[in-house]
């Protein structure tokens, strides 16, 4: 599971860092290329003017607003106009459309719809979501990049996307400091110092690839460091290979090697976990030398290339699968496999 932490005060809708940062979206581009039935967004965000100092491996916080239409289509359902007063948990007034555009959660709707008051009441907070930074500051300056995959809806709910990230990708203006943000530090998923002259290896399929980026960016700043390693998995390798010409630039620099898995460039699924056993004698190796583990994205995915690490340690280790798991359970102790999944 993710190591962030979400404290009650969090749940409750309230600001952890309050107030947030402002942040300007400088830039914004769709990652895929046309033909991909995938949709993620490149955002670099400004932090000129906030005091917010990242290592990579950080996220940051982002409150999302409901998309207006939603909005609207929520207002005919309660036959509301929008202008009524509505008060908050803590109490504090709002007009109804504020109060459902910047307060709630609308992925649940009530199916009583008594007064509009106790309607509000029965609807979640609105709450920040996470995203993996994918620069290094010391390579970017005043700038934290993210790499946003739009979240479908899969239950019928008021609006067909992801709250967050559709605002990210779609909503949320480009050139205007109105993106509510905050800077949350990770203390379990990190590059360790003692890692800047370790090998690494980086297994980030899909938007699981934002946090290696910034790896790749900080150790391209650092002299003498060691080899990196990054396996990469997405649909296709022709629409949906994300930063692709940096990973090739680095490669050709001698400063990374990379293993692709496209699950639907051919006939079978190939996953970055089948790409692990396959390359799984040198892997080994790898780790045997010392390399640091990190892997980011679904918790699926994370889940299985877990076991087809226990699996490496029965086949090139010679270990038991008892072993195994303890060998597996020593490298997350010490902190050479780390791991960040949601
Ligand atoms: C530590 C951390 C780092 C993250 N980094 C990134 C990142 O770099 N890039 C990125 O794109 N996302 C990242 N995420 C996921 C991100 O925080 C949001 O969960 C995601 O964008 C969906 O939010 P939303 O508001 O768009 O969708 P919501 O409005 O929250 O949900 C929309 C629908 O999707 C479903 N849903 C939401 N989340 C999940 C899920 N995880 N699995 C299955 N169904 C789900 C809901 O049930 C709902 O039906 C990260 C999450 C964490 C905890
Ligand atoms: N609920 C949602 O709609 C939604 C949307 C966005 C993000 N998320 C969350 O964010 C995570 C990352 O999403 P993403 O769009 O960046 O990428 P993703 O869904 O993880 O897909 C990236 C690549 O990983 C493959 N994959 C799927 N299941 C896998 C598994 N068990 N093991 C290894 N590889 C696997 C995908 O293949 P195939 O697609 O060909 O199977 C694809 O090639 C999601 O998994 C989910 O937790 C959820």
């Amino acid at each position: 599971m993710t190591e962030i932490v979400i404290s009650e005060k969090e749940k409750e809708g309230e600001t952890p860092f309050s107030p947030p940062f402002l942040a300007t979206i400088k830039e914004r581009y769709r990652l895929n290329l046309s033909g991909s039935d995938k949709e993620t967004f490149h955002i670099v965000l400004d932090l000129q003017g906030s005091n917010i100092k990242y290592n990579v491996g950080d996220c940051l916080g982002i409150y999302p607003q409901n998309d207006p239409h939603s909005v609207s289509k929520l207002l005919i359902l309660l036959g509301a106009s929008g202008e009524e007063h509505i008060q908050d948990r803590k109490g504090d007034t709002y007009s109804l459309f504020e109060f459902l555009t910047f307060k709630a959660s609308l992925l649940r709707i009530p199916e009583e719809k008594n007064d509009l008051q106790t309607f509000c009441s029965l609807l979640s907070p609105l709450l920040p979501r996470y995203y993996s930074i994918a620069s290094a500051m010391d390579f970017v300056g005043h700038e934290a990049h993210l790499t946003v995959g739009l979240t479908k809806n899969s239950n019928e709910t008021i609006s067909p996307f992801g709250t967050c990230s559709h605002y990210l990708c779609y909503r949320a203006p480009v050139g205007e400091p109105k993106i509510a943000i905050f800077h949350k530090p990770s203390t379990q998923f990190y590059l360790p110092e003692e890692a800047m002259r370790a090998p690494i290896i980086m297994i980030g399929p899909g938007t699981g690839i934002a946090p290696f980026r910034g790896f790749m960016q900080q150790r391209m700043m650092q002299t003498g460091s060691s080899k990196s390693w990054l396996f990469f998995g997405e649909r296709r390798g022709d629409t949906d290979f994300y930063y692709k010409d940096f990973w090739e630039h680095l490669v050709t620099q001698d400063q990374l090697r990379l293993t692709c898995a496209f699950s639907r460039s051919g006939s079978e699924k190939i996953y970055v976990q089948h790409k692990m056993r396959e390359e799984g004698r040198e892997l080994w190796e790898w780790i045997q030398k010392g390399a640091y583990v990190f892997v980011c994205g679904s918790i699926d995915m994370g889940k299985e290339v877990e076991l087809t690490l226990q699996q490496l340690a029965e086949i090139h280790g010679m270990l038991s699968s008892s072993d195994s798991k303890i060998f597996i359970r020593n490298l997350r102790k010490s902190k050479k496999y780390l791991r960040d999944v949601y």
